[in-house]
């Protein structure tokens, strides 16, 4: 079935220059980019975003980066998108994240793991209106 999901370059990888690599990538793996933009979101919007995790003990320490910085927000479309994009990604954390993967190659800790992806398909209709309602 073809989807489209949400994907998020992170802080550590638009800082070292990784977005063209990582886009690549996705391109590569036959995900489509069909809209991009680079954004720096407010600790609220983090926090609106993440709200999924908010009893969670990181919960605050992962508002707090991923308003830190510029990121990149993706809509991505192709055949399972949805989990081809979290294949792509890897494990959440990139110590166990598989060879080749954004996360294996790319990542720097469990927070600093480079990418962000949708984990299911009312997930991914919200993240992408979350971050793409007006444009
Ligand atoms: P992400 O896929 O963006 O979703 C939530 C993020 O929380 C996750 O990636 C990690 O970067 C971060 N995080 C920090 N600590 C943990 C943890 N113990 N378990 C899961 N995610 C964590």
């Amino acid at each position: 079935m073809i989807e489209q999901t949400l994907s998020i370059i992170k802080p550590d990888a638009v800082e070292r220059n990784l977005v063209e690599t990582i886009k690549k990538k996705f391109s590569q793996e036959k995900l489509k980019i069909l809209k991009s933009k680079k954004i720096q979101i407010s600790k609220d919007e983090a926090a609106e975003f993440y709200k999924i995790h908010q009893t969670k003990p990181f919960y605050d320490r992962l508002c707090n980066y991923l308003s830190s910085g510029p990121i990149v927000v993706m809509v991505l479309e192709g055949e399972n998108a949805i989990k081809e994009n979290r294949r792509i990604m890897g494990s959440t954390n990139p110590k166990e994240a598989a060879e080749g993967t954004i996360r294996k190659l790319y990542g720097i800790s469990i927070d600093k793991n480079s990418v962000h992806g949708s984990d299911s398909t009312d997930n991914a209709k919200q993240e992408i209106n979350f971050f793409f309602k007006i444009n």
